[in-house]
């Protein structure tokens, strides 16, 4: 919701525009932002400069718009480390490739390059590119090393594309970015001082040298989560399965496999600890023996012997000092019913039930819709969002829950 009447002091915020086509959409973003209280400044690269006019953007943000290093004029109001110094938050929207893989080297050869290196406000990148460029192993790993460095990424978006194909690396809508940046912005330090353990990820339970058991969970919810308790000021311990993310700045990564190791990783970590979330897919049953030697497939069929893992949610719960306790449960059917069920029978504060009969939702997806059903009965909904913004309402609605607890 708009919000420009409070009287909070006006968050600070720098829109860097780099050369996409998506620049056209900025005059709109900065008016977006303005209406949420940001005081904006925008900084062009030069190539972005012909896809969006100064003038337009000077026009919205009611502030000159930066475009040269060495601007005497400019300097002179302004100069670059001022500029860098007095951003809360650097925006860059669109990032383009090239802008991407600049951050991830430190390199320094625009304006817009040159502030972020000088600055130290949190940085915030909205990509858009082609979808091949988007898809490069390249991009991939420079995306995923700005992660690591607790970058916040939104989108990009699917669909149609200025050049015709159709695919990932659309810039997100600017009424979404603004509402994302409104909500990061708002985030208070809720869980200061606060430890909190988080599973993430499948578990992967070997069958033989080659093959396994495991499920789709991608970790994109358990590190959602884990970056918004490190944002909220908590100190956090991420036991995570096998997946494809870089873990998450400062927070401490236990990367695991099986049930066993994660049960095995839990145990250590959570020693007086205040908040123990169980996000991850963990296999319920893996098998009796592991074959030493790849098993030759003689027969027409099968058999595996499979027994039951540890639940370690349940025993987290069963400890005389036990923190609060929030479990997940992805149902295909009766969401309320069996969540319930769960919640009772493994003695939960919370849980959080995600529907996965709904397509693009739960695993390995990028949005989620959530039910949190607590102990006390009470029940809240959280409607269709992006992982990252799920994650921050989960952490806020469980902040007020262990300031009564
Ligand atoms: O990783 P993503 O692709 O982002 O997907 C997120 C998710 C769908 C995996 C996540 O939102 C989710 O729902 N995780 C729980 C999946 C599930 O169905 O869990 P479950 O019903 O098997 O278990 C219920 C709870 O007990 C979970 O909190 C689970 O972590 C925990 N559990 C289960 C078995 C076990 N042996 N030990 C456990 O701790």
């Amino acid at each position: 919701m708009p919000n420009n009447t409070n009287s909070k002091p006006q968050v600070k915020i720098i829109l860097g525009i780099s050369g996409g086509i998506a620049a056209y959409k900025c005059p709109d973003l900065v008016r977006r932002l303005k209406e949420r209280n940001f005081d904006v400044r925008v900084v062009l690269t030069p190539s972005a400069e012909e896809f969006v006019t100064p003038m337009a953007l000077q026009a919205v943000s009611g502030n000159p718009v930066h475009r040269e290093t060495f601007d005497e004029q400019m300097e002179a109001a302004m100069g670059h480390i001022e500029l860098a110094k007095w951003a809360d938050y650097i925006l860059i929207a669109p990032a383009t490739a090239n802008t991407v893989a600049k951050l991830v080297h430190g390199q320094a050869d625009n304006l817009l390059t040159t502030i972020i290196l000088a600055s130290q406000a949190d940085l915030v990148v909205a990509p858009a590119m082609n979808q091949q460029m988007w898809a490069n192993q390249n991009t991939q790993r420079n995306i995923a090393e700005l992660m690591s460095k607790g970058v916040e990424v939104l989108g990009p978006a699917s669909g149609e594309q200025a050049c015709g194909d159709v695919g990932q690396g659309r810039m997100i809508e600017p009424l979404d970015v603004a509402q994302r940046m409104q909500a990061i912005s708002e985030q208070e330090k809720v869980l200061k001082g606060k430890k909190v353990v988080i599973t993430a990820g499948p578990t992967v339970e070997a069958i033989d040298p080659v093959r396994y058991i495991s499920n789709h969970s991608s970790g994109k919810m358990g590190y959602a989560i884990a970056r918004a308790a490190q944002k909220a000021g908590a100190n956090v311990s991420l036991v995570s399965g096998p997946v494809n993310i870089a873990a998450p700045k400062d927070v401490k990564l236990v990367s695991v496999v099986s049930a066993a190791e994660m049960f095995a990783a839990v145990q250590q970590e959570s020693t007086d600890t205040d908040i123990f979330i169980g996000c991850a897919a963990v296999a319920d049953y893996t098998p009796v023996d592991v074959a030493k030697q790849k098993i030759k497939k003689n027969e027409e069929t099968m058999s595996l012997n499979l027994k039951r893992n540890p639940d370690i949610l349940a025993w987290v719960a069963k400890q005389a000092k036990r923190p609060y306790v929030v479990g997940f449960a992805a149902e295909s059917q009766k969401l309320k019913g069996f969540a319930t069920r769960k919640l009772e029978k493994k003695k939960l504060d919370l849980i959080c039930a995600n529907d996965i009969s709904c397509e693009n939702l739960g695993f390995n997806s990028d949005d989620n819709q959530l039910l949190l059903l607590d102990k006390n009965g009470n029940e809240n909904l959280l409607p269709i969002a992006a992982k990252e913004i799920l994650a921050g309402q989960i952490i806020q609605h469980i902040a007020n829950k262990i300031s009564e607890y």
